[in-house]
């Protein structure tokens, strides 16, 4: 069994400023980070086969049946999207009783903001296209992962799967597309996770229903998230990593306002702090999940150690320019 399988791979991601927002109009600035999703396919059969250790699941889905063999009554849910990003390629390309068997191994942990669910489906697309003889474009790539996204997380913005197509830092506008920064060097982050896992869609649920309830007071916030966001990719730009803690600063209050944050990701931001981060605030959807902080290189090491004492996982993670492959 994959012998010589074919291989997509993509990167996980960060949000740097301007989650949330994003879904209601305003940019905001990703980055891609170098932890990567892998997935194997080869062509074999007429059903799709999918092995995941992302959430531990396998199962079998041949025409309308799902047959699980790993995972129990989970194991459907839990591969759908991944099946999604394969039917995706297999309608682009009009194949018709195709037959599969892929295999997902994710470092990426799940639920927590990262974009695991993005990078799967990205490497997938990738993975299945070129068991079928075929190599698509990043974009056509990013295309492709909407259902997936779509079926995992509600209505997301698409900024998860641009930035794990694309990697590299970006700026993007829902419905607009999305810019590379010109950042000439590579911005290293300590991420903190809670290991608390939520759901993207309830909390992007959440945050419209602040915007029902609050209109006045959420078109300011969205106001300040989107100025936000420019200052921080010009800071990025620039290389100006002050500026942009404040930036990661001012953003995590924004959050709080619409009620992502959680005591939790507090603690951690709390103590980013006081080891001398220069800006930390939650990434991703919130109401658990990760936090990242930004340091000078000399106190990073501190960051990610008071990270790990008050409870969280720290993970040192920069830019990855590759994207998909
Ligand atoms: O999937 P997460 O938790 O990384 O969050 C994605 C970013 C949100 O802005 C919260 C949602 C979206 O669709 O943009």
């Amino acid at each position: 069994m994959y012998a010589s399988p074919a291989v997509g791979t993509a990167p996980a991601k960060v949000i740097i400023v301007g989650e949330h927002f994003v879904v209601h109009g305003k940019p905001a600035v990703a980055m891609a980070i170098g932890m990567r999703s892998k997935v194997y396919a080869e062509r074999s059969g007429k059903d799709l086969e999918i092995h995941s250790n992302a959430i531990p699941a396998a199962g079998i889905f041949g025409g309308d049946k799902f047959e699980e063999i790993r995972g129990g009554p989970e194991a459907e849910a839990v591969l759908k999207p991944v099946k999604l990003a394969a039917d995706s390629v297999a309608a682009k390309l009009g194949i018709t009783g195709f037959g599969l068997r892929l295999k997902v191994d994710s470092p990426i942990p799940t639920g927590v903001g990262l974009g695991s669910s993005a990078s799967v489906a990205v490497s997938t697309i990738s993975a299945t296209a070129k068991a079928f003889g075929r190599t698509l474009s990043r974009e056509e790539i990013r295309e492709l992962a909407s259902s997936s996204e779509a079926h995992a997380h509600g209505r997301p913005s698409g900024i998860d799967q641009t930035i794990c197509a694309h990697g590299g830092i970006i700026t993007y506008w829902r419905g607009m597309g999305f810019k590379h920064a010109r950042s000439a060097h590579a911005l290293k982050l300590v991420v903190g996770n809670t290991r608390i896992r939520r759901s993207t869609g309830e909390m992007v649920g959440k945050v419209s229903r602040f915007f029902e309830s609050h209109p006045r007071e959420a078109e300011r916030l969205a106001r300040e998230a989107g100025e936000i966001a420019e200052e921080a990719i010009n800071a990025i730009t620039e290389g100006d990593i002050a500026k942009l803690g404040v930036l990661m600063d001012e953003n995590q209050i924004l959050l709080e306002k619409v009620g992502v944050s959680t005591p939790e990701l507090e603690k951690l931001v709390k103590a980013a702090r006081g080891a001398g981060a220069l800006g930390a605030k939650l990434t991703g959807g919130g109401g658990g999940g990760c936090m990242i902080a930004l340091s000078r290189p000399e106190e990073t090491n501190k960051v990610f150690q008071a990270i790990r004492e008050v409870g969280g996982d720290a993970y040192l993670v920069e830019t990855d320019t590759e994207g998909v492959t």
